[in-house]
């Protein structure tokens, strides 16, 4: 097998079955009998902000799903569609442009193209390839960050800019915040991280995962998914998993591992995973909203005013980041480490 060129490059092979590598236990494969069909994940209209239900029912859907999709945020059409047809081109690169930008070869830590998750820790690989861009600064991006998507990641990340803060202050009054100011900003949104997914055409889906159980790391991940579908989230009760749904022109947020534990465990990060597919070529771009990695985080003092026991303690958040790294997708357990 080539090294370098990820799943999409295997699958330029012509496989006729899955690569043993990629054979997931069981009880890592997507049962399709716990897929509850007649419910999904909230989706909120964000056009009329004024009204105090519309941010309610995001605190709602926090609280209870960990997982909404907003419709009408504002971030235009025309530049998501830019950001999934970049995504498409970078994918579509011969593998030695791409290989420029392997852990081997990257100028940068913060440009990093692979596959899978944690491939060094994992027993069985997902299926998956992925260009993942820690977002430090615009010179930096622009320096770094390959010319065939810089533009539209870039475009994406600052249009997103005013919906971040709009649900995160909205998340925040409720916890008994009343203003984001430099530290709580630091803590909320200190750092982003935007990811493009490429999920190719597999020969036997059923036998594997694009993206195993997992909770996200972030305060809130924005995911804008194309239209072939396959992101599956945990119920809230535990039972069963809902299938969310693509809707053209939304964006799925979903609350992440430091936000949950900043709220004590008032806002849910939910476990949630990707099938997949057999016959099409899924993409999604995450933007991970994140802490600065040198802050500490823990349930915040407002939350614990009212004598709130903390169901965390204060962990760094860099440490926090290289032990969710460290290990394959494990469903909730990182959360652990802040116990
Ligand atoms: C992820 O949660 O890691 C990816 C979600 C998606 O591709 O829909
Ligand atoms: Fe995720």
């Amino acid at each position: 097998v080539k090294k370098g060129n990820g799943v999409k490059g295997l699958t330029e092979m012509e496989l006729e079955s899955l690569p043993k590598q990629y054979v997931q236990p069981p009880e890592e494969r997507m049962d399709m009998n716990s897929v509850v069909g007649e419910e999904s994940i909230p989706v909120i209209d964000m056009s009329k902000w004024d009204d105090p239900k519309v941010a309610d029912s995001i605190c709602d859907a926090a609280e209870k799903w960990g997982f909404f999709q907003v419709i009408n945020h504002g971030v235009p059409i025309g530049v998501l569609e830019n950001v999934k047809e970049a995504t498409h081109r970078f994918f579509g690169l011969p593998a030695e442009e791409k290989r420029k930008y392997t852990k081997e070869c990257s100028p940068t830590n913060n440009v990093r193209y692979g596959t899978s998750f944690s491939p060094q820790a994992e027993r069985s690989l997902e299926w998956k390839d992925y260009l993942s861009l820690f977002y430090k600064s615009e010179n930096e991006a622009s320096a770094f960050w390959p010319p065939e998507c810089k533009d539209e990641t870039l475009e994406y990340m600052k249009r997103s800019e005013p919906v971040i803060r709009q649900l995160l202050e909205a998340l925040m009054r409720r916890m008994n915040v009343k203003e984001i100011d430099q530290t709580k900003a630091s803590l909320l949104m200190g750092s982003k991280r935007i990811n493009l997914n490429y999920y190719p055409i597999c020969p036997n889906p059923e036998l594997t995962v694009g993206v195993g159980r997992h909770s996200d790391v972030s305060t809130l991940t924005f995911l804008l998914q194309d239209d072939v579908g396959g992101l599956y989230v945990r119920r809230f009760d535990g039972d069963g998993w809902v299938h969310v749904p693509p809707i053209t022109g939304s964006l799925v947020i979903n609350v992440g591992d430091a936000l949950q534990i900043m709220s004590n465990g008032r806002y849910k990060s939910v476990e949630h995973r990707v099938v997949a597919n057999e016959s099409k070529n899924r993409i999604s771009v995450p933007i991970f909203v994140n802490p600065s990695p040198s802050d500490i985080i823990g349930p915040l003092p407002e939350v614990l005013e009212s004598g709130e026991k903390a169901v965390y303690k204060q962990v760094l958040y860099s440490d926090y980041v290289k032990h969710f790294f460290r290990k394959a997708h494990d469903g909730k357990k990182t959360v652990d480490f802040a116990k």
